[in-house]
């Protein structure tokens, strides 16, 4: 087992990172979550194959554990949704002591973090991520919340976890695609932080596409250690937390304009080739550097290039990201590879030349 400290200046907590759950009541206990209400929040997918195991593991150190169910899925995600949570609090009468636990992907991890951060005003809640994705990026950092009118995240809250447990053999039962998804985010915290952790990637492309024990492991640590970095420096995101964002403007834009048939993962992966060459052509990385990061998410059955868009369709639709800013299109770029900024002063042939690179 791993154990991650994070600490946002605010708040301290620790990321668990294991291969079963056999630990799980050892980390409540040492959090100081003792002989209280709690209640396993999850989704109908992983509810039969997870929610069960947890109330027993978590047997000795509570007594009083209910589970609410919703229908999985980013549709769920929303305030309707939340309106069922606080019910079903209301029913088992969780107070302010009780226990929230997300277990699921990062559809539950953000929807049960905002019904900790708003339910009388604020309770703990518990982090089990059980996609890759959520293993690598949405527990960590703190972004809770649901879709509003169409618009993903619009409301919401930054609320932090008492723990995060990560028990990576959860990701077995996790579609192929799904991990795959997951893998893209990492492979971004490479890109923009750390060229080591990029290596690792390129040099065990095969024990982690098979699930390897310790090849996954050292993925999601270095991923969460990477990302609670970012964060901590940057908790409310001015600044240095947009690197997070690399790959993402034109990924965005992609995941729109597929109408939400790729996967944000899948999206990211395109659109992290696109910035990858604008910071080529900028000088920053080589074509070779290009060709390595084509080949590696080729080989995780990522897309790397996308088939019918329109380039300024996806140009305008950039213009709608949450991060442009008065008309200004954000792109975080590479200086070299594992250093990244955010570049404002990108002209419209530089972005369109980028986009016109991953569309066949
Ligand atoms: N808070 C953040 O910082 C942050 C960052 C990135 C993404 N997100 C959010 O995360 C969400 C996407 O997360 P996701 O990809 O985990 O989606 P998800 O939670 O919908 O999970 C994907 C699918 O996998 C299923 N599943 C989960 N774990 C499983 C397991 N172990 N075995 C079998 N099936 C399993 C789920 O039921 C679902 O059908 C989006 O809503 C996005 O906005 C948040
Ligand atoms: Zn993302």
């Amino acid at each position: 087992m791993k154990i991650l400290g994070v600490d946002t200046g605010i708040k301290k907590y620790p990321i668990y990172i294991d291969n079963s759950f056999s630990m799980i009541a050892e980390a409540f206990e040492k959090a100081g979550l003792k002989d209280r209400k709690m209640c396993i929040v999850t989704d109908s997918n992983v509810a039969p194959l997870y929610a069960e195991n947890i109330k027993e593991l978590l047997k000795d150190v509570s007594k009083d554990i209910s589970v609410c169910t919703f229908p999985a899925g980013e549709n769920s995600k929303d305030l309707d949704t939340i309106s069922d949570f606080y019910r079903f609090f209301v029913e088992k009468h969780l107070d302010r002591k009780s226990v929230l636990i997300a277990l699921g992907g990062g559809v539950t991890g953000d929807m049960c973090g905002f019904a900790a951060a708003t339910y009388m005003r604020g309770i703990p809640f518990v982090q089990i991520p059980t996609t890759l994705l959520s293993q690598v990026d949405s527990s960590v950092g703190g972004k809770t919340g649901v879709d509003f009118m169409g618009n993903k995240n619009m409301v919401g809250a930054f609320y932090q976890p008492e723990l995060v447990f990560i028990n990576t053999a959860t990701l077995s039962t996790l579609p192929y695609r799904e991990v795959a998804a997951g893998l893209a985010e990492s492979v971004k915290h490479g890109y923009i932080q750390d060229k080591t952790y990029l290596d690792f990637f390129m040099d065990n492309k095969a024990a982690i596409k098979a699930l390897d024990d310790s090849a996954i492991a050292e993925v999601v640590y270095g991923s969460c250690k990477i990302k609670s970095y970012v964060v901590s420096k940057d908790e409310r995101e001015s600044g240095l937390r947009e690197i997070l964002n690399f790959g993402h403007t034109f990924g965005h834009a992609v995941e729109t304009l597929s109408d939400f048939n790729m996967l944000h993962g899948e999206c990211v992966a395109v659109g992290m080739l696109a910035a990858l060459y604008l910071s080529m052509k900028r000088g920053a990385v080589s074509q070779k550097d290009i060709d390595e990061a084509k080949a590696l998410l080729e080989y995780f059955e990522l897309p790397v290039y996308i088939e019918g868009f329109d380039p300024n369709k996806i140009y305008a639709q950039m213009f709608n990201d949450k991060k442009t800013k008065n008309g200004v299109i954000n792109i975080t770029a590479l200086r070299a590879m594992g250093d990244a900024y955010t570049e404002k002063g990108c002209t419209e042939k530089e972005i369109k030349d980028a986009i016109e690179y991953i569309i066949k």
